[in-house]
């Protein structure tokens, strides 16, 4: 009792009204005992190394996902009033359209500490061990690329995120026995870029799921424009959505582009990015009005040229391109199906008519039986 801690708040506060009445300042989760000295914010000065300096770091700077920002809000108010834990939340969609955004966003937004760790690192549950014995009432742990986790650390998270409760195997044979040790009440943000490949057992303990789709050309140029800020460039408003039309409904796109446009201006130019610049320096990274890079456009040739257009298998293309299965599944073929330039079939991936018109070529029509 009378222990004040300081909250751990990071940013400014949200423009949401903080209920009714005065409400004293104090942690967002009261009441619970003291951290154990373990709790330095995830949130230091050292966060530079995955925050970078267009990443958006309060939910009102969260441009586009409306539907999704309002769920994450609700979400968010009801956790402060309650001063409980977040339920656990899974956020799905293709790389570059803000899963660690948002799962960086949270935590700041609640005052609470984050801790990160990605799904490739966690082969056995001593790996996990040390992150659920330090996580403060109400924390965060953000697991990336979730669906990479060895199954033994699936098996093992099941009643941590169900009961706060961890099961350590102690001694072999006879000797065996399971101990186990309660946690403090804390939330599991997972991201995948495949939430197909997540078991249904995993997929369940996640109370909320977002899906991230790609963004519209409207909001993607807000971004760039708001992100040429940032970067003390000068765009005009049509260059803008030069530069978002041709990013693929992603973000990340559309910040490498407007960088690199922006060399573009600096070098070539007078550093104004035009909608001259910017169309020459596209050109120069060879993206087409879709915004198909050179890797998009070879997937399509490949299944074109080797497979006639297709069915063709993921493994087979990939082998043919030289590129990692997943690499096609994740980066490349979104966009493509997005467009339906492309078509998934239970035989295999086939190249549309949109698809052949977008490389200027003719669909095999059906005279090709009629020589026989
Ligand atoms: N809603 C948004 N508003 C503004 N900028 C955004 C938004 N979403 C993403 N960005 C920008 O795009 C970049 C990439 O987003 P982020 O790293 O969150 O993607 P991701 O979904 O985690 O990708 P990956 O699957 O590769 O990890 C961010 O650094 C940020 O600058
Ligand atoms: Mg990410």
């Amino acid at each position: 009792m009378g222990m004040v801690r300081q909250p751990v708040i990071h940013g400014s506060d949200s423009e949401e009204p903080r209920g009714s009445g005065p409400q004293p300042p104090g942690p967002p989760f009261g009441g619970q005992p003291p951290g154990d000295g373990g709790n330095a914010s995830a949130f230091g000065p050292d966060d530079d190394h995955f925050d970078d300096e267009l990443r958006p770091q309060a939910l009102s700077e969260v441009i586009g996902q409306r539907e999704v920002v309002k769920r994450l809000q609700i979400m968010l108010n009801a956790s402060r009033k309650r001063k409980e834990p977040l339920g656990h939340l899974l956020l799905d969609g293709p790389p570059g359209l803000g899963k660690t955004t948002f799962a960086t966003v949270i935590p700041k937004e609640l005052g609470v500490e984050c801790t990160m760790t990605s799904g490739p690192l966690l082969m056995a549950p001593r790996d996990l061990l040390p992150y659920l014995t330090n996580i403060a009432y109400g924390g965060v742990l953000f697991i990336d690329e979730i669906h990479r986790m060895a199954p033994v650390v699936e098996e093992f998270i099941y009643p941590v995120m169900e009961d706060f409760r961890v099961d350590i195997a102690l001694g072999e044979g006879l000797n065996a026995r399971t101990m186990s040790m309660k946690l403090k009440p804390f939330t599991v943000i997972g991201a995948t870029t495949r939430s197909g490949m997540l078991t249904a057992p995993l997929r369940d303990r996640f109370v909320n799921r977002e899906h991230l789709d790609f963004y519209t050309t409207e909001d993607l140029a807000v971004i760039v424009g708001r992100n040429a800020k940032i970067l003390r460039t000068e765009i005009t408003p049509e260059a803008t959505i030069d530069i978002a039309r041709r990013s693929r409904g992603t973000p990340r796109v559309a910040n490498n582009l407007l960088r690199w446009s922006r060399d573009f201006a600096d070098s070539e130019a007078q550093g104004k990015i035009t909608t001259e610049v910017a169309d020459a320096a596209l050109r120069m990274r060879e993206i087409d009005f879709l915004g198909l890079d050179k890797q998009d456009r070879r997937y399509l040739q490949t299944v074109i040229n080797v497979f006639g257009g297709g069915p063709a298998g993921l493994q087979a293309i990939a082998h043919s391109m030289n590129v990692s299965a997943d690499t096609l599944e994740d980066e490349i073929e979104p966009f493509l199906l997005r467009c339906q330039l492309i078509q998934r079939t239970p035989r295999g991936r086939v190249i549309t008519a949109a698809g052949y018109e977008h490389l200027r070529l003719a669909p095999p029509g059906p005279q090709q039986g009629t020589l026989f």
